[in-house]
């Protein structure tokens, strides 16, 4: 019972997004909104039209029967004409709906997948690390593209609503209580429809996660990322089954509240059809006690017939409403998140040029959802023009480290000042277009190369010769003036012509993108990673000079390039516990020394 009240309270609650529903809507598309709207009101009338013409119609018909050449066959033709003309134009208008709600669809999804991706850029990275977001996410990327049939029910609904106004009329002005029993019959099929509405949500809401794996699993099945893995450890079969058992279960679940909803369905459905009949049979009954004349039984059964339809297709359009309003519950909710992460009302722009550097005051960080403390009162200064070597074993927090610096993430204690300010200070995006970053898992864009560099900088995106420029910076010239396209070959596999490149070659491209922001703070964690020897050293002497008056954080775990930078950081158990330069720390026999002798000792 309980259960019951909490599913009406969501039930009412989804409509209360109908006003935000319509918002979207409208926003989407304000002119094919109007002419659908304009469109359907006039379709909505026909019907009362046509049944007022028949009437006049047989009532002729009757009269002439009664004494012959009563009526004229040229008034008979007019009505005729009349009918058909409003038969013929309700058609047409039906099409042209169609073609206003069709693009009203292509209008909405293209918008709301356009807000969609605004949103999620704005949003904090954290978020992207939680699964009930990404699940919300998920939920309002399919909704943004999946609710068309929302759009047309919101259309009908209107239409329905008038069509009704008009036939209702008519059938009240003559035989109110005929309208009543009508709607007395119509109501349980409402109840019952928004019922199972409601529980088909709650399914689909409990299932997402279900359908999310499902979908990853396919992925991985069918992937190029993951197919030399299934092959090499014979995982098709292992994944198959689990898809198999997984779409099952999800298939059971609901079988069975389809066939619920059959069985119901169809019995309120006969129960409407019943006040449609029982109605009928008294107008029957009334026109052989010639009460009312033939002509009126047409009208008033046609009026009768008319609602009944428009009233069962108000209430299931209105529960298909009010289900699809469940749905868009998630939409609505996932644009009502706030990013944490964003510029206060107040902040400064950054500094340029970077006067006193940087400085990590007593820095305490956890991630969230996670009581584990990666930074545990990390003190650090860097001056401006310094470049910076970052080493530590892994996991000891170095990326985490640069995602603070990039405010990706803010501090769980103490702060981060730039300038001697504190980050939260300056605007966000200014901040994070004065420090630039190639991550280690740095992303690869299945896009032409004129892309993968630009994007660097994207206003730079259609200027060659500093594509180019920066091309040469990272060693990566030679390569793309091979490529058949040069700066316009696709890279990747995703897309026709592409073609991919090994690790080391991406990594070079991503390195392009570095060099051609005009970032004041360079940060490359592990650019050199899949870099080979000789391709390493090239990067690193040219490293300095590349960054020249800029300030630079280098972070590797390979100690023989590493020793070549003039300060040297090591990070460990979440603070800075060595500075310096490699001969001091070689002598200072710490952490430094430890690691740089392992390393060594593989060499001799
Ligand atoms: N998104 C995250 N959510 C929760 N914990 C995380 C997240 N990213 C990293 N961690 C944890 O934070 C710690 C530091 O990770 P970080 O990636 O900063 O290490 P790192 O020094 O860059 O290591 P590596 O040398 O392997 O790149 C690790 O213990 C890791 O498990
Ligand atoms: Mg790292």
């Amino acid at each position: 019972m309980a259960a019951e009240r909490i599913n009406l309270n969501q039930r009412v609650a989804a409509l209360k997004n109908l006003p935000e529903v319509m918002k979207l809507v409208w926003h989407a598309a304000p002119w094919i909104v109007t002419a659908s709207l304009l469109l359907r009101l006039l379709v909505a009338v026909t019907p009362l039209g046509v049944l007022w013409v028949s009437k006049n119609i047989i009532d002729a018909v009757v009269r002439n029967v009664k004494t012959p050449g009563s009526v004229h066959a040229g008034q008979i033709w007019f009505l005729l004409l009349l009918e058909f003309l409003f038969a013929a134009g309700a058609l047409v208008l039906g099409r042209a709906i169609d073609y206003c709600d069709a693009r009203l669809a292509d209008e909405f999804g293209r918008d709301v997948s356009l807000r969609l991706m605004r949103h999620a850029a704005n949003l904090d990275l954290m978020l992207f690390e939680d699964p009930e977001f990404y699940d919300k996410l998920e939920r309002a990327r399919l909704q943004a593209t999946d609710r068309v049939s929302l759009l047309n029910a919101m259309g009908s609904l209107f239409q329905q609503l008038i069509g009704l106004t008009a036939l209702a009329g008519s059938v009240l002005y003559y035989e109110p209580w005929l309208f009543v029993l009508l709607l007395g019959c119509v109501l349980p099929a409402f109840a019952g429809e928004s019922h199972f509405a409601f529980l088909g949500y709650s399914l689909a809401h409990r299932m997402t996660p279900v359908r999310r794996e499902l979908d990853y699993l396919r992925t991985l099945g069918t992937s190029r990322d993951s197919a030399k893995e299934v092959k090499m450890f014979g995982l098709a079969d292992y994944l198959h089954g689990r898809y198999e058992a997984l779409s099952r279960h999800l298939i059971r679940n609901n079988c069975k509240l389809t066939r619920r909803r059959l069985r119901w369905g169809a019995l309120l459905a006969a129960v409407g059809s019943l006040g449609y009949y029982g109605g009928y049979a008294y107008l029957v009954l009334q026109t052989l006690e010639l009460k009312i004349s033939v002509g009126k039984l047409t009208f008033l059964a046609g009026a009768i017939a008319g609602s009944n339809a428009s009233l069962q297709s108000l209430f299931s359009l209105f529960s298909s409403i009010s289900e699809q309003a469940l749905f868009l519950t998630d939409l609505i909710a996932f644009f009502a998140v706030r990013p944490r992460i964003r510029s206060k009302p107040n902040a400064i722009p950054a500094p340029r040029p970077i006067r006193r550097g940087i400085e990590f005051c007593d820095v305490l960080f956890h991630y969230p959802g996670s009581e584990n403390l990666v930074l545990r009162g990390l003190d650090f200064r860097m001056e401006p023009g310094e470049k910076i070597a970052l080493v530590g074993e892994n996991g000891e927090g170095k990326t985490t480290f640069v995602k603070l610096l990039a405010r990706l993430y803010d501090p769980t204690g103490g702060k981060i000042l730039l300038d001697g300010v504190d980050l939260r200070d300056y605007r966000v995006e200014d901040l994070r277009k004065e420090i630039g970053v190639i991550f280690q898992d740095f992303f690869r864009y299945d896009f032409a190369v004129r892309d993968n560099i630009g994007t660097g900088r994207v206003e730079l995106v259609n200027d060659d010769s500093a594509l180019w420029e920066a091309a040469r910076k990272s060693g990566v010239d030679q390569l793309v003036a091979n490529l058949p396209n040069g700066l316009e070959q696709m890279l990747g596999r995703r897309f026709e012509g592409g073609v991919d490149l090994s690790g080391g070659q991406w990594q070079r491209m991503a390195l392009a993108r570095a060099y051609l922001r005009d970032a004041q703070v360079l940060i490359l964690d592990e650019p050199t990673a899949a870099l080979d020897a000789v391709a390493e050293a090239e990067v690193f002497a040219n490293f300095a000079q590349l960054t020249r008056e800029r300030m630079a954080i280098l972070i590797s775990h390979r100690f023989s390039t590493v020793r070549l930078a003039n300060r040297i950081v090591v990070l460990n158990g979440g603070r800075i516990t060595e500075d310096g330069r490699h001969d001091a720390l070689i002598a200072s026999r710490g952490q430094y020394a430890r690691l740089f002798e392992i390393q060594a000792a593989n060499y001799r």
